[in-house]
C-alpha cells in the first residue's frame, strides 16, 4: 500500500530518498514526506497530494544529513493531508509505516490517558509515542525501543523508524506487510519494493515476519523480535524497473490477482470479534436502533461493483433479513428514484469518484435515506458524501479491470450483512462466529484456487480464439458468472454474456452447438442440482462445458469437457473464491491474444464522467 524508503551512508540522503519515492510513484498515493537527521536534530518535510508538492517544499526548506526516511501513503486511518502524512514524530523518534495496526485505538486511548497529544489520525503515530516513551523509561537505544514498542503492536507493519540520538542508523522491522534490505558500497538502504532501490543497489535481502533489523552504513544486523539473531545474505535482483514495479509478473492485474489472499486479509483485519459472532466498525455509524429501523437497503454500483452489490443483496436479504434491492447507479441517477429515511443506501465504488454512483448518492440523500459508502480510496468523493464508510483494504489497484477491489467489495459486504443481521437480531452470535470464522479462512480459500493456475491456463490456451462465451451460474453464482464474462471482455475483446443460469431456456439456449464454449459456476451449493440440469441441457445441445465446481466432483467432473476446481469451504463465502478461475481465464485468453491487459482500451480506470 504505502511506499517505503530509507537511507544510511555517506551520501546526502534527501536525493536518493526522493527518487526512490518517485520509482514507487507508478503504485499511488496521496501525500508524502522526508525525515532527514542533519547530524544534530531530525528535520521532517511533508506535502499532501503528488511528489512534485514535497520536491518544492524541499526547495523551500532542504534537508541536509547522510540518514533519513521517506514515504508515500496511501490513507487508511485519517484522510489524505500533511498533517496525516508520514514520517510521524514523537520525541526524539521518527517513524514510517506500511500496514494496518489493529489495535491501535486501544493504544491511542492509553497513550491519551498518559497525557500523549496527538498531531495526526494515523495508527502510525501511535508507534512513534511508542518507541518514543520505550526510549524515556529507559530502552537502551532504537533498536531496543522498538522491539519494546512491536510487543504492543497487533497488525500489519513494515516499520522504519529514525532516532535524533543514534545519528548513523535504521531500525525496521516487518510482520505481513513487505520490507526489503539494500546493501550497497559503503550504504544502506530499506524499502517497501525493490523498485524503490533500484537506483542505489541490486543486492537486497528480504525481511521476515517476526524480524527486526538495524542498518548502519556498514551493513545490517537482522534479530528475531525475540532478539534471535538471524543471518541472511543480500542476494543480487536481476530485474529491469518496469519488472520490479510488476513484483517479477508480466502484468499488474495478473499481481493484483495474486495478491487476493493478501488484500482479504488487510480487509478483514481488526474488524472481527469473534467472540461475539460479531463486526467491529465504528466507523459504519450504525447502531441497534438505526439498524432495526431500516426497512429496505438499496445498493447503488456500476460494472464490476454492481456485481458485487449483487452477491451483497443476497447476504443482506439472508442475514439481516431486511428487503435489499441494487440499482445500477447510472440508470438509477435518470429515473426519479423514491427514496426515503427508511432506506439504507450502500453504494459500492472501488474508486470511490465514480460519477454515476455519486449522483446516485446524492439523490438518496435528496431523499432522505441514509447512506453508506464501501469504498478502496480513503476519503474519495463516495465516501465523503455518505453518513458512514467500511473501507476495502485491497491497496492501489493499478490494472484497468478490477479484481482485488471485487473480492474486497466481497468482504465488506458480508461484514456489513453480518453486523447489521446481528444490530437487528436476525442473526445469532453462534451463526455470525461460523459466518466470520469462515471469512477468516478464506485468504487460505483463494491460495488454494490459485494454485491450480496451470488448468486454468490449458482451458485458455484451448479457448483463446473463441468469438464468444457465455457464463452461467444460479445464487450467489449468477452474479460471478456476470463479473467472468465482464472481465473476458474488458480485456481480452471477446464477446461474452453472463446469464442466471435458470434464464437459460427463456432465449439463450438458443446459442448452444459445438462452437459455444460455456462457462458454469456451480460449487456444491442449494443451487447444485438446478444447475446441474442447465449444464446437462448444454452438453445436450454439444455446448463445451468449463465447469467451475467444487473439489472432488464427479458427476460434474463425468458431464464437463473442463473443469476448474475450488476447495470445499462454506457455501456463504464461495463467491469471492469462484470469481478467482474467471479472472485468470479473462487473464490468460487476453494474454494469449496479446492485448493490453492492464489498459484496455476505451476503458479508465476512474469514470468521473457521465
Ligand atoms: C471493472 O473491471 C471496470 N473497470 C468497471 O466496471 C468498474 O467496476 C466501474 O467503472 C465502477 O467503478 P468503481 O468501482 O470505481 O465505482
Amino acid at each position: 500500500m504505502c511506499g517505503i524508503v530509507g537511507y544510511v551512508g555517506p551520501k546526502k540522503a534527501a536525493p536518493i530518498l526522493l527518487d526512490g519515492l518517485r520509482r514507487l510513484e507508478y503504485r499511488g498515493y496521496d501525500s508524502a514526506g522526508l525525515a532527514v537527521h542533519d547530524g544534530r536534530e531530525i528535520e521532517v518535510v511533508r506535502a499532501a497530494g503528488k511528489l512534485e508538492n514535497l520536491a518544492n517544499a524541499l526547495e523551500q526548506r532542504p534537508l541536509c544529513g547522510s540518514t533519513g526516511l521517506g514515504h508515500t501513503r496511501w490513507a487508511t486511518h485519517g484522510r489524505p493531508s500533511e498533517q496525516n502524512a508520514h514520517p510521524h514524530a514523537a520525541g526524539d523518534v521518527a517513524v514510517v509505516h506500511n500496514g494496518i495496526i489493529e489495535n491501535y485505538l486501544e493504544l491511542k486511548h492509553e497513550l491519551q490517558a498518559s497525557g500523549v497529544r496527538f498531531a495526526s489520525d494515523t495508527d502510525t503515530e501511535i508507534v512513534a509515542h511508542l518507541i518514543h516513551r520505550a526510549l524515556e523509561q529507559g530502552a537502551p537505544n532504537l533498536f531496543g525501543a522498538m522491539r519494546q514498542a512491536l510487543g504492543r503492536l497487533r497488525g500489519a507493519y513494515a516499520l522504519a523508524a529514525i532516532s535524533r540520538r543514534e545519528p548513523d542508523r535504521l531500525v525496521i522491522a516487518k510482520n505481513a506487510s513487505p520490507l526489503v534490505v539494500g546493501v550497497g558500497e559503503g550504504e544502506t538502504l530499506c524499502g517497501s519494493d525493490i523498485p524503490a532501490l533500484l537506483g542505489s543497489t541490486r543486492n537486497m535481502l528480504f525481511l521476515e515476519d517476526g524480524e527486526m533489523a538495524e542498518l548502519t552504513a556498514s551493513g545490517v544486523r537482522i534479530e528475531t523480535v525475540e532478539g534471535k539473531p538471524v543471518e541472511r545474505a543480500p542476494r543480487r535482483i536481476d530485474w529491469s524497473a518496469v519488472q520490479a514495479e510488476k513484483g517479477g509478473y508480466k502484468h499488474f492485474m495478473l499481481k493484483e490477482i495474486f495478491e487476493q489472499p493478501r488484500a482479504v486479509e488487510d480487509t478483514l483485519r481488526g474488524r472481527i470479534n469473534l467472540d461475539e459472532g460479531d463486526v467491529v466498525e465504528a466507523e459504519l455509524g450504525l447502531d441497534a436502533q438505526a439498524a432495526r429501523s431500516i426497512e429496505r437497503v438499496v445498493l447503488v454500483a456500476c460494472g464490476t461493483s454492481h456485481h458485487a452489490a449483487l452477491v451483497g443483496r443476497y447476504w443482506i436479504e439472508q442475514l439481516a433479513r431486511v428487503a435489499a434491492h441494487t440499482e445500477l447507479a447510472s440508470e438509477v441517477r435518470y429515473r426519479d428514484p423514491v427514496f426515503g429515511p427508511k432506506d439504507l443506501v450502500v453504494a459500492v465504488s472501488q474508486s470511490g469518484e465514480t460519477a454515476d454512483t455519486l449522483a446516485a448518492v446524492k439523490a438518496a440523500r435528496e431523499g432522505g435515506a441514509r447512506v453508506l459508502a464501501i469504498a478502496n480510496v480513503l476519503d474519495s468523493a463516495i465516501p465523503r458524501a455518505s453518513h458512514g464508510s467500511l473501507y476495502t483494504h485491497a491497496g492501489p489497484e493499478i490494472g484497468v479491470a478490477s479484481t482485488k477491489c471485487f473480492t474486497t467489495q466481497l468482504v465488506a459486504l458480508l461484514l456489513l450483512a453480518v453486523h447489521l443481521g446481528r444490530r437487528r437480531g436476525a442473526l445469532d452470535a453462534e451463526r455470525g462466529r461460523e459466518i466470520l470464522q469462515a471469512l477468516l479462512e478464506l485468504p487460505n480459500e483463494l491460495r488454494w484456487t490459485l494454485a491450480r493456475k496451470a488448468d486454468i491456463h490449458q482451458v485458455a490456451r484451448h479457448w483463446h480464439n473463441a468469438p464468444h462465451m457465455l457464463f452461467l451460474g444460479r445464487g450467489l453464482g449468477y452474479p460471478i458468472a456476470l463479473e467472468g464474462a465482464l472481465k473476458l471482455k474488458e480485456i481480452s475483446y471477446s464477446h461474452a454474456e453472463g446469464y442466471a443460469a435458470g434464464e437459460m431456456k427463456h432465449g439463450p439456449i438458443a446459442l448452444i452447438d459445438e462452437n459455444m464454449p460455456v462457462v458454469v459456476v456451480m460449487p456444491r451449493d442449494r443451487q447444485y442440482e438446478k444447475t446441474l440440469s442447465n449444464l446437462q441441457e448444454v452438453r445436450a445441445r454439444d455446448g463445451q462445458v468449463i465447469a467451475v465446481v467444487t473439489e472432488g466432483d464427479a458427476e460434474a467432473k463425468k458431464l464437463a469437457q473442463w473443469v476448474l476446481e475450488l476447495p470445499k469451504m462454506p457455501e456463504l463465502t464461495q463467491p469471492v473464491a469462484a470469481v478467482v478461475p474467471l479472472q485468470l481465464l479473462a487473464y490468460y485468453i487476453a494474454d494469449l491474444k496479446g492485448t493490453d491487459v492492464d489498459q484496455p482500451r476505451n476503458l479508465a480506470k476512474t469514470v468521473t464522467v457521465e
